[in-house]
């Protein structure tokens, strides 16, 4: 019999031979398996569970049975009655290699870990979070070696966890003593932040490590609480921005601060009182001490990016948009008034462009087209609309002045998503009636069950649908005009002034005017000319995938969305929602330490296209402005959905149309 035992882990599929007698987590650690550990093989924080895959494993000429490893210790015994210990599991720290054996290393055990995504096409996050908890059993201080508390907490890290050269946050020295001496046997845990920093300490054993991944949007704020050991998101809150009060959109607010000297403080302390109140709000309904927060991730367009560090955003109101500074930051949470662990550090995603930001760079990190071999256009919707191009060759992105209309500003009847806001619209092409569906019904208007559900206005993506359903039925021309023929066929569409307008809804009358067309159009004109722009750039005359990300993308209708025109032509499977891409993207950020490299390496590549000084922009934007498109005649959303004939109101119209195009461009 060889002297030494024979080990295969599983998954990882490592092998090698080790003195039988050796622990599970000592074998896996000379086969540089991943078999995690916080106490240090102590039978305390069950991390190392491992179980015996018994049976014949032909392939490595191993058949095992239980008895590979020696029998359940008293430590397994007194683990399992405190916190259980499943059927057949081991803990790797106790139980020793007896026989050749196969262990199977469970998804939990592992450090690094790749956590499965529910949303479609996403890639799975990894869990490989930048700050780690070390158990420790310290000397006790002693009058011949006066030696201080801190040499003695780093020496038993350097012997146990082969930890070298730390440094100490001066945070942990401030109560180092007494954490220490709190434990009668001197043990401490201590998280060390990127294999560098002593940050926390704690006395005894102390298992519990979250962080916090914050998406600062101009409107709301979005907090993700996530457990740092499984990545699970254990709370989820959103906040009103309470900066709407300096201003709705984000360029308001900056002109504030440009009129208002030292307006940027309060502009500051509004949004940190809210990330402040966030934290607060997601410990609580998870029931996690906010000093058990010890890393925070965060991403904003550049003037949230900005107002949240404390930094004026006067120079990006204005052309050349020069950010202060654009790389990943690394700060303590602390210096963002965040309540958490003193010694918790925050991460900023790094901006890419004056008007393309970190929650961009949230979206690639989220989305990954960096590493795709097809082309993929990702459409970030808002009132400036960030778009990325590309693939693992390359990578573009540039922003496009949209405005507020997709928010349902500038439309007489727009508002915000909520409850009474329109979502959905179908109109009958034969009556040109409307049928809706509203935010909080799951019924349409014309099913009984609708009962008198409230109707108060019509949202962004009710909008889409509605401009795009009102082409489909031939109530809109190509060129976007209502077309006033109809009023002798029904009373919807009426009279206004030199205009037309559709009455979609009567109790309140909700009408869609011939401006709110127009508005939808330099909306929708605007995101199709930079994704054209950006097309043009890489050499590509078409995509095959476009992720739409964003509350609005995740609402919208791809078919309606391709109808109107809003990005070029694709077949409709082809144009899918992202999700909170940006907000997902500050998890991955959170989760995986290697993930803000990578997002530091990507941006850093980003071709940058600035589309207020491309003059192609102009041109795209006229011919976006027809409805889906003046020159493309999408046959493949046209293959799907039957498109009618293009028909415009004429030369004037055309005239009129390239005014006003000209006019926003120069605004
Ligand atoms: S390493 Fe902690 S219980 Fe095994």
């Amino acid at each position: 019999m060889n002297a030494d035992a024979l080990v295969v882990f599983t998954p990882s599929g490592r092998r090698g031979r080790v003195p039988r007698g050796a622990s599970v987590l000592d074998a896996a650690r000379s086969l540089g398996v991943d078999l995690d550990s916080v106490c240090g093989g102590r039978g305390i924080c069950g991390r190392c569970q491992v179980t015996v895959a018994e049976g014949e494993h032909a392939k490595h000429g191993i058949t095992c049975t239980s008895a590979a490893l020696t029998p359940v210790t008293e430590t397994e015994e007194a683990y399992a009655a405190d916190r259980g210990l499943a059927a057949g599991r081991r803990l790797g720290c106790t139980a020793l290699v007896a026989e050749d054996v196969v262990i199977d290393v469970p998804p939990e055990s592992q450090v690094y870990r790749q956590v499965v995504r529910k949303e479609a096409e996403a890639r799975a996050m990894t869990v490989d979070p930048v700050v780690r908890l070390y158990f420790v059993e310290v000397e006790e201080p002693q009058l011949a070696s006066p030696r201080s508390d801190l040499a003695r907490l780093l020496d038993a890290l350097e012997r146990e966890w082969d930890l070298h050269d730390l440094s100490v946050d001066p945070i942990v020295l401030r109560s180092i003593q007494r954490d220490l001496r709190r434990d009668p046997a001197w043990r401490a845990t201590v998280a060390v932040h990127d294999g560098s920093v002593v940050t926390a300490i704690w006395p005894g054993f102390h298992d519990a490590a979250y962080g916090i991944a914050f998406d600062v949007g101009s409107t709301t704020v979005a907090g993700h609480l996530c457990d740092l050991h499984t990545g699970e998101v254990v709370a989820s809150a959103g906040e009103m921005n309470p900066q709407i009060r300096f201003g709705e959109d984000l360029m308001s607010r900056v002109s504030y601060v440009m009129l208002n000297a030292g307006a940027e403080k309060e502009l500051t302390r509004a949004v940190r009182g809210c990330l402040a109140k966030l934290t607060a709000e997601l410990c609580r309904d998870a029931g996690v001490e906010r000093t058990n927060v010890l890393e925070v991730a965060l991403v904003g367009n550049p003037v949230m990016h900005h107002l949240m560090l404390g930094i004026d955003p006067t120079e990006l109101g204005g052309a050349p948009f020069a950010l202060a500074f654009d790389a990943g930051l690394r700060l303590h949470a602390g210096e963002l008034g965040l309540p958490v662990n003193p010694g918790a550090r925050a991460y900023v995603l790094p901006c890419i462009a004056g008007h393309v930001g970190a929650d961009t760079a949230g979206v690639i990190l989220a989305e990954a087209p960096h590493l795709a071999e097809d082309v993929t256009l990702v459409v970030d919707v808002g009132t400036n609309a960030e778009i990325v191009l590309g693939n693992r060759e390359r990578l573009l992105a540039a922003s496009s002045p949209t405005g507020p209309a997709f928010e349902g500003a500038q439309i007489s009847c727009g508002q915000r998503a909520a409850p009474g806001a329109i979502e959905r619209v179908r109109i009958d092409p034969k009556t040109l009636e409307p049928r809706v569906k509203v935010v909080g019904c799951d019924v349409w208007s014309d099913e009984p069950a609708f009962g008198d559900v409230r109707v108060t206005g019509v949202c962004g993506s009710g909008i889409v649908e509605v401009v795009a359903e009102l082409y489909l039925a031939g109530v809109l021309l190509s060129d976007g005009t209502i077309d006033g023929a109809l009023a002798a066929r029904t009373p919807r569409v009426a009279p206004e002034g030199r205009t037309f307008s559709y009455v979609l809804w009567d109790e309140p009358e909700l009408r869609i005017t011939q401006n709110d067309v127009r508005q939808i159009q330099l909306a929708k004109a605007a995101l199709h000319a930079g994704c054209r722009l950006l097309m043009e750039r890489y050499g590509v005359d078409r995509v095959d995938r476009v992720r739409l990300a964003g509350a609005f993308g995740a609402h919208i209708d791809p078919v309606h969305a391709l109808v109107l025109g809003l990005v070029p032509d694709c077949a409709p499977e082809g144009v899918t929602s992202a999700g909170n891409a940006a907000g997902t993207g500050a998890r991955i950020a959170l989760l995986d330490r290697c993930a803000r490299d990578e997002i530091e390496r990507v941006v850093r590549a980003v071709e940058k296209v600035e589309t207020a000084v491309e003059p192609r922009f102009q041109e795209h934007f006229v011919h976006a402005m027809a409805i889906p498109h003046e020159t493309d005649p999408y046959t493949r959303l046209g293959e799907r959905v039957p498109l009618p004939a293009a028909r415009s109101a004429g030369p004037p119209a055309g005239r009129r149309r390239r005014a006003r195009a000209a006019e926003r461009r120069a605004s």
